[in-house]
């Protein structure tokens, strides 16, 4: 591999692939680009040594009814049937008055780490008397998110407990609509610089170290609630009695809640939905997901994000996580996708983007479950999965077609799909 692999031009990068490699894949990476230059050259800049664009299926789920307003959700997911199943959710819940959010908090967190051998009230006490300088030095980052409503809510120190000499610097913060990852970075490591003058300089050369600093991607204090409700009267769901439905729903929903094995695949569904949202208007889906993840075991084991209740013959079924997202900078006015996404959302506050988001992971639960403790999972799933497996036979349209009619009563399966187009033939 050559060396200097970043310095090549984009030809000069594709080449050594299909050379040096011996790739022998015939697809031609150009086919793949934007067709307006100005466009595609902003995509290559979003990363390093960008040699094709990746593409994922863009899709939508209406009749989202959240917050007493109407939406069409923006979905990129390459799994089957996960579109297919949040829409099936929304109209179900839009006939019993839809989602209802609530913003438990918006704080958002970062954290300078250090070390000091000496006695740690000396540097408590110190720590205490440089806080007002530390907070003026930043001005200059925090002067337009202060205009808007947001900037620095605390500095506090702390002890790391268990790790001998080390501390952390707590940095609490609201970001309005923005994620603030750069902002935050950015006054932690402005502080992180004047500390450690302050501190090595003026007090305890040798005794005081910056470790790093970071923002973290667990946001216990930014955390959005989403909840649907409905009267367990005499309708039928899924040709069970709604009483029998939901009561066995609640026992699915208690087993994830108890059973750590099940409330990873419980919470993987529900991030089917919440990534496929987070990714179509831009944001980072991983600081999504680590942080759901952290927040699911809080209580020191890993447990359901979602849970369900049934009182007084009220069926309950919400939602609760952390999601620290923005709905301005980043990609979000980047990508022309997730600018559309945004526009489809009708260019929602990150508060109500917040919820969107909450909703939908809610709304993919629900059709998970739906599905599990009905018909199970393969039915929808395969019969989605059957286009996928027609396609990697090179099927054509009209054996897709005969295809479709054939299993829409049958157990899909790669073998079975195999043996259908033999017969065809
Ligand atoms: C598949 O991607 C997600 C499910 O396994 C979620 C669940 O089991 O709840 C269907």
């Amino acid at each position: 591999m050559n060396i200097g692999f970043s310095k090549l031009s984009k030809q000069e990068k594709i080449n050594v692939i299909l050379s040096q490699l011996n790739c022998s894949n015939q697809i031609d990476l150009v086919d793949t680009e934007y067709k307006e230059k100005s466009l595609q050259k902003r995509f290559e800049n979003f990363s390093e040594n960008t040699i094709a664009n990746f593409h994922l299926p863009y899709g939508v789920a209406p009749n989202f009814l959240i917050d007493n307003k109407e939406y069409i959700l923006p979905m990129v997911t390459e799994e089957s049937s996960v579109v297919a199943a949040a829409s099936k959710a929304a109209k179900f819940w839009a006939k019993h008055g839809g989602f209802h959010t609530q913003i438990k908090s918006v704080t958002k967190v970062g954290h300078i780490y250090c070390t000091f051998d000496l006695d740690k009230r000396i540097l408590f006490k110190a720590f205490e008397d440089s806080k007002e300088i530390l907070l003026n030095r930043t001005r200059d980052i925090t002067a337009k998110m202060d205009e808007r409503g947001g900037g620095i809510q605390s500095l506090q120190l702390k002890t790391l407990p268990g790790l001998k000499n080390t501390f952390k610097v707590i940095l609490k913060v609201k970001t309005c609509d923005a994620m603030g990852a750069n902002f935050i970075n950015s006054i932690l490591e402005n502080i992180a610089q004047n500390l450690n003058s302050i501190m090595v300089e003026k007090y305890f050369e040798n005794h005081f170290e910056i470790i790093f600093s970071i923002l973290s991607n667990y946001t216990p204090e930014c955390v959005v609630t989403s909840r649907v409700s409905v009267e367990i009267n005499d309708f039928e769901v899924d040709l069970m009695s709604s009483r029998e439905f939901f009561t066995k729903f609640k026992k699915a929903i208690d087993i994830a809640n108890f059973d750590t094995d099940r409330a990873v695949t419980h919470n993987k569904g529900i991030m089917n939905g919440i990534d496929s949202l987070v990714l179509a208007t831009g944001n980072d889906f991983r600081a999504i997901e680590a942080c759901a993840h952290a927040y699911a075991a809080k209580s020191g084991r890993y447990k359901s994000l979602t849970s369900a209740h049934i009182d007084d013959d009220i069926f309950e079924f919400s939602i609760e996580l952390p999601i620290s997202i923005g709905t301005i900078g980043g990609l979000t006015n980047l990508h022309p996708l997730a600018s559309l996404s945004l526009d489809l959302l009708d260019k929602p506050s990150a508060e109500q983007l917040m919820g969107i988001i909450a909703s939908i992971g809610l709304a993919q639960n629900f059709s998970a479950v739906r599905s599990l403790i009905t018909t199970g999972i393969q039915k929808g799933h395969m019969k989605m999965h059957l286009l996928n497996i027609l396609a990697q036979f090179d099927a054509t349209s009209e054996q897709i077609s005969s295809a479709k009619s054939y299993f829409s009563d049958k157990i899909v399966s790669y073998s079975s799909v195999r043996e259908f187009l033999i017969e065809k033939k």
